[in-house]
Order: structure tokens, then C-alpha cells, then sequence
């Protein structure tokens, strides 16, 4: 009879584009004993993460809740429930992320506009200005964070210029949220949506989900049912909402670990968590420094989160990626599509963002590339 041995995997330092490294606390809170998904055990812890991803977000936004799926299923919620058949729609493409905003739009019938910018560059709010004036959009998309290239997309004027021409602003919270402030209610951010397995230091499964109300106002005025039945809002809001009718199967054990995860955040406190990924980017690229090695973005533009690493002439990126893993136990990323071949990608997120880890791989990059 064949035999299946007891998992073992290796001990790995996590930092690649995610998933990022779990927090031991948040490892235990998923281990607790199921409770039902409608036990008031459950109901009250709901009411927490609610809260705790109102204060991340920085919203006081009541649809706010984790949607069941990972990043990809907050985006599809997004766009599902705000993109009728033939509505204008912009896209703000300079990454890997934002071509798959495209493609979820075009399924969902929009009349695409690609308002495009090289990989590792950000648009202006003139750019935006310019494209809304050329033609009209219902939604505008924007990721916040590429995770395919380093960059941090500045919103702040983008906003103000999205809602003059009376569009909403949809943006990609993935590999932010946690990690620098996305400010939801201040930025005026129409809908947002995340995953845990990045900056809010939890495995992959839930995809945290924000609408204001100007969105809300949009959504309950839809032509059409939401094509979606899993992903439709009004649906769930219904379940996370006062009326707790069940939609479908909350993942529980999920739950605990986001819950523990943003407890954790909770305690350490926003501000501290910003100026811990901010300060250990930095360190590290210190280091890179040091090694001859040089991020892709400019510091003006350049995610603390995550950072694009050049590979320098006649190294081949993949073996050393690989190498890093065999030898050391430690998981960085190549690029994707414009970018591979071109770039490393490391992630410092959540409770992988530590100055011990850096050092690590510091030093174990210093070995592998011979310096
Ligand atoms: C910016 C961004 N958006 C969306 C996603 C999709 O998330 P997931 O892979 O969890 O479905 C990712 C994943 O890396 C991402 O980095």
C-alpha cells in the first residue's frame, strides 16, 4: 500500500511578493476548536474584524468585510459589482495587477479605456485629467501598490480629480494595506479591496473589501443583477451585516487568523507599523547599496513594501533566486512579464519586514552573487 508521510516542510523566510510570513500568534488563533458560522461566538468576533479593518483601512465605512478568496477575489468583487454591461471604464495600466483589472472589466462587459505608462512608473493626475476629458468614465481603477514593479501610485490628487468629472475611484489595496497608510475616508477612496497575505501578516484566503457611500449609492442603483451570486455585496453585506443571514460558509479558522492579524496591528500601532516597513526598507537599501545592486523605482516612487532589484549584466536571476531557496532557505521573486528576466522582486511585509531577515539575505545574496 502507497504511504503518504506527515507534512514536513522546510522552515522558509518568506520574502517574496507573498505570501509573507505568519505571525506564530496568528498560526495559533487558527488552530482554535471551529465554532459555527452563526454561533454568537462567531457573531461577536465578526463585529471585531470589522471594526479592526475599519481602523486599518482608516474608514469609517460600514460595508467593510473580508470577502471568502484570496486577493483576486476582492478585485473581482470590486469590479463585478460596479461594472454594468457598457459602462466607460479606466484602467491606469503600468503593471502586471492593473492588466488583470483589464481583463475582469472586459469580462464583465465594460467599455474599456487603457490609459498605459511604462512598468515601474506612476501617472500624474494630469494624465488621469487628460484621459477623463478625452472620454468620460463610470469607475476609475488604479492599484495602489504594483507588486509587479515597486511602485507607490500617490492618490491623493488623483482623487480630487476623479470625483470632479463625477467617476469613482476604485484602488488596489493589496500590498499596502498594513504596511503603509492607504487612508480610505481622508484620500476619499470610493472602493477598496486587499488580501491577507501580504502586509496584514496572515496566509492567503480572505480578501478584506471597503465601499463608501457615494459607491453604495451607485450599487444600489444598478440596471442589472450583479452577475456574480458569490461576490455579490448586497448579498453579503447581508451576512457580515445587522441581519446575519447566512450566504455561505464563512472560513472560520480564516477568520481567527485575520482577526489575531490585525489585533497584532492593533497593538503595535499604525504609525509604528508604517515607520517599522518604511525604516527597514530603507536599511535594506542600504544594503543593496552596498552590494552594487540598485532598485529599479526611484525613491521618490518606490514601495517600501515591496522592492524591484535590477539583475545586474550576465547574472541569470532565476538561479539565484533558486540558490537563495536550496541554500538558505530564504524566498525571494523573479519578475513577471515585461520584467522577467529583469528584476528580483523582495517583499518586506508584515512579520517578514525585520531587520534580522534582511540581514540574512543580505548577506546570503553577498555569497550567492560571489561579492
Ligand atoms: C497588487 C495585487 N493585486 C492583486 C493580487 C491578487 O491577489 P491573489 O494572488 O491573492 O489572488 C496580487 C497578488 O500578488 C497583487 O499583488
Amino acid at each position: 500500500m502507497k504511504t503518504y508521510k506527515d507534512l514536513n516542510t522546510s522552515p522558509r523566510i518568506l520574502l517574496g511578493p507573498g505570501p509573507s510570513m505568519v505571525h506564530p500568534r496568528v498560526l495559533r488563533a487558527m488552530a482554535h476548536p471551529l465554532v459555527g458560522h452563526l454561533d454568537p461566538q462567531f457573531v461577536n468576533l465578526m463585529n471585531e474584524v470589522q471594526e479592526l479593518l475599519r481602523f486599518v483601512f482608516e474608514t469609517e465605512n460600514k460595508m467593510t468585510f473580508p470577502i471568502s478568496g484570496t486577493g483576486s477575489a476582492g478585485m473581482e468583487t470590486a469590479v463585478v459589482n460596479f461594472v454594468e454591461p457598457g459602462d466607460p471604464v479606466l484602467v491606469c495600466v503600468n503593471g502586471y495587477f492593473s492588466e488583470r483589472l483589464c481583463e475582469m472589466s472586459l469580462r464583465y462587459g465594460a467599455d474599456l479605456t487603457r490609459l498605459e505608462r511604462p512598468w515601474g512608473t506612476v501617472f500624474t493626475p494630469e494624465d488621469i485629467d487628460n484621459a477623463l476629458k478625452a472620454k468620460p468614465a463610470k469607475v476609475v481603477m488604479i492599484v495602489m501598490a504594483e507588486t509587479s514593479t515597486g511602485t507607490l501610485q500617490p492618490l491623493e490628487e488623483i482623487s480630487k480629480i476623479v470625483h470632479s468629472h463625477g467617476a469613482l475611484l476604485l484602488v488596489d489595496c493589496v500590498t499596502s494595506l498594513g504596511g503603509i497608510p492607504v487612508e480610505i475616508d481622508k484620500t476619499e477612496i470610493d472602493i477598496a479591496y486587499s488580501g491577507t497575505q501580504k502586509c496584514l501578516g496572515c496566509p492567503p484566503g480572505l480578501s478584506p473589501i471597503t465601499v463608501g457611500a457615494r459607491a453604495l449609492e451607485v450599487l444600489n442603483h444598478r440596471k442589472t443583477k450583479v452577475p456574480s451570486w458569490y461576490f455579490d455585496l448586497t448579498a453579503i453585506q447581508n451576512y457580515w451585516g445587522d441581519e446575519r443571514t447566512y450566504h455561505h460558509t464563512a472560513p472560520i479558522s480564516m477568520c481567527y487568523g485575520l482577526r489575531e492579524g490585525l489585533r497584532l496591528i492593533y497593538e503595535e500601532g499604525l504609525s509604528e507599523r508604517f515607520s517599522r516597513h518604511q525604516e527597514n526598507a530603507e536599511f535594506f537599501w542600504d544594503g543593496l547599496a552596498k552590494l552594487g545592486l540598485e532598485p529599479v523605482v526611484p525613491l521618490e516612487f518606490r514601495l517600501p513594501t515591496l522592492t524591484t532589484i535590477t539583475v545586474p549584466e550576465g547574472v541569470d536571476a532565476g538561479k539565484v533566486s533558486r540558490q537563495l531557496l536550496d541554500e538558505y532557505n530564504i524566498e525571494i521573486a523573479g519578475g513577471l512579464g515585461a520584467f522577467k528576466g529583469k528584476v528580483w522582486r523582495v517583499g518586506l511585509m508584515g512579520y517578514s519586514s525585520s531587520k534580522e531577515n534582511i540581514v540574512l539575505l543580505l548577506a546570503a545574496l553577498s555569497r550567492v552573487l560571489g561579492k
